[in-house]
């Protein structure tokens, strides 16, 4: 590391490791590359939150500039705008001509327009789709100037929602074609009065100094003529994604010449809508490399040193990210696992029946109850008690300390137990982390839950 950026590590160790709580930091960290998941095993193996924090900087202070520049974001990130600024004077300055770590296009303006547009973050565990991301982010182009629809679509836990998302990170795409921004709504099934609520947010955001109206559209109709003024005159040049739509009726809310990219499961879901369609199909899955790259940094292995048996288990999986993600995160904390979890997998132990009967809930019911089952005891109950999230709500850790009657941090480490292990996810703006189920996970729970009552 830069002698200079060393020195103010050093310097200001003492308050660094007084005040950073560091999970949050070290996911940061790993989803940068800068940090392994072993040496996050290691931090958190220490005690106290000072301990931790000490071991953190630690390690930090014997790597390289890269990791400096990856810590001083996630202080940043996380709301720790005094200890960001002791170290922003210290910040190495490194060569652009060198590749490593080049964020794919991702600046700190691309941070800010997907911050600001709720877009989520990529998963902690995360493997490039080059040529699926540059395929959403062609048709993007062409929404540049005309307005009209691309659709991502394809089966469920396929990776639709993380690829929409990775295509937005990037800078000249953002600036050339949607200089008004982007703004995601997590939309899943819904009715009338689903759709209304989520019609009435997404005016709320677009319009909170009530420029436009003091009180939410009563009706849908109401709603789409608000949208349409709302979007037109306040974010011209603006790109409005719906993640996860169902049913072709709730797209009539917003046929209004606007700029927009879908992600279903359904490739007719624009059929009778007006305008220019794009249609990219993630069919796919994930080849037999990327799936194995999932599997070897959950397990902080090179993919040529991973046992025999990956090989099968990946086969097994069937190309569903969101399964080997779970596999993936169950191997994690139990590493010589590889024969047993295969063996679960293959004799479709937890199979149940279902009213579909296409392979991927199959592979994902498998891998959700080995997870669930591995949880410890009093755990599962947390787990079960996930099933009162909503699809596509994701709520702030308060709700569950009301739930369970617990403090904040308590209800975190809960929490956080089951992201580790791809059971829940969260995105985190500054300080407020909302948590949301895929909602494969949660049509799980629903049944689980209604089985055992
Ligand atoms: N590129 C990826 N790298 C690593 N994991 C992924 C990737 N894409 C998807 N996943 C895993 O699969 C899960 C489901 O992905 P998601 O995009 O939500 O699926 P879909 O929207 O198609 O239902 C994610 O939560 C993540 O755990
Ligand atoms: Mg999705």
């Amino acid at each position: 590391m830069d002698l200079k950026a060393r020195s103010y590590l050093l310097r200001n160790r003492e308050a660094l490791e007084r005040d950073i709580k560091i999970s949050y930091i070290m996911d940061h960290m790993i989803t940068d590359g800068v940090l392994t998941l072993l040496e996050e095993e290691k931090v958190k193996a220490e005690t106290t939150q000072r301990e931790r924090a000490a071991m953190l900087v630690k390690l930090i202070l014997a790597k390289d500039d890269y990791a400096y520049i990856s810590f001083y974001n996630a202080l940043v990130h996380e709301g720790y705008k005094d200890l960001a600024a002791l170290l922003q004077d210290g910040i190495p300055i490194i060569s652009p001509y060198n590749g490593k770590n080049s964020m794919d296009g991702e600046t700190s303006y691309v941070k800010t327009v997907l911050c600001e547009g709720g877009v989520p973050q990529r998963p902690v565990v995360f493997v490039t789709r080059p040529e699926l991301a540059k395929r959403i982010q062609e048709k993007l182009h062409k929404l540049k100037s005309d307005p009209g629809w691309v659709v991502v679509y394809g089966m469920a836990g396929c990776g639709k929602s993380v690829l929409a998302a990775e295509a937005l990170r990037d800078h000249s795409l953002l600036k050339d074609c949607f200089p008004g921004g982007v703004h995601w709504v997590s939309v899943g099934k819904q009715d009338k009065a689903g759709l209304l609520m989520k019609l009435q947010n997404l005016c709320l955001r677009l319009d909170q100094d009530f420029t436009y109206s003091q009180r939410p559209p009563l009706n849908i109709e109401e709603a789409k003529d608000r949208l349409r003024s709302l979007l037109l005159r306040k974010y011209p040049g603006s790109l409005l994604v719906l993640d996860d739509i169902w049913d072709p009726w709730v797209l009539k809310a917003f046929d209004s010449q606007f700029q927009i990219l879908i992600t279903s499961r359904d490739r007719s879901v624009t059929d009778s809508v007006t305008g220019k369609k794009y249609k990219v199909p993630v069919e796919s899955g994930l080849t037999h490399e990327k799936a194995l790259e999932i599997l070897s940094l959950f397990v902080n292995m090179e993919i040529t040193e991973l046992p025999e048996k990956a090989d099968s288990i990946v086969r097994e999986c069937k190309g569903s990210p969101l399964v080997v993600s779970l596999i993936g995160a169950l191997l994690r904390d139990f590493p010589n696992r590889w024969e047993y979890y295969l063996k679960q997998l293959q004799n479709k132990q937890f199979k149940r029946i279902r009213k579909s009967s296409s392979y991927d809930y199959e592979a994902l019911d498998e891998a959700m109850s080995i997870s669930v089952e591995m949880l410890p005891e009093n755990f599962k109950d947390y787990y079960r008690d996930l099933s009162v999230l909503q699809k596509d709500v994701k709520v702030p850790s308060k709700v569950f300390c009301i739930l369970w009657d617990m403090e904040t941090e308590e209800v975190e480490d809960i929490l956080q137990e089951f992201i580790n292990k791809s059971l829940l996810f969260c995105d985190r703006n500054g300080k407020s982390f909302h948590y949301y189920l895929h909602d494969l996970q949660l049509d799980f729970l629903t049944e689980k839950n209604h089985d055992t009552t």
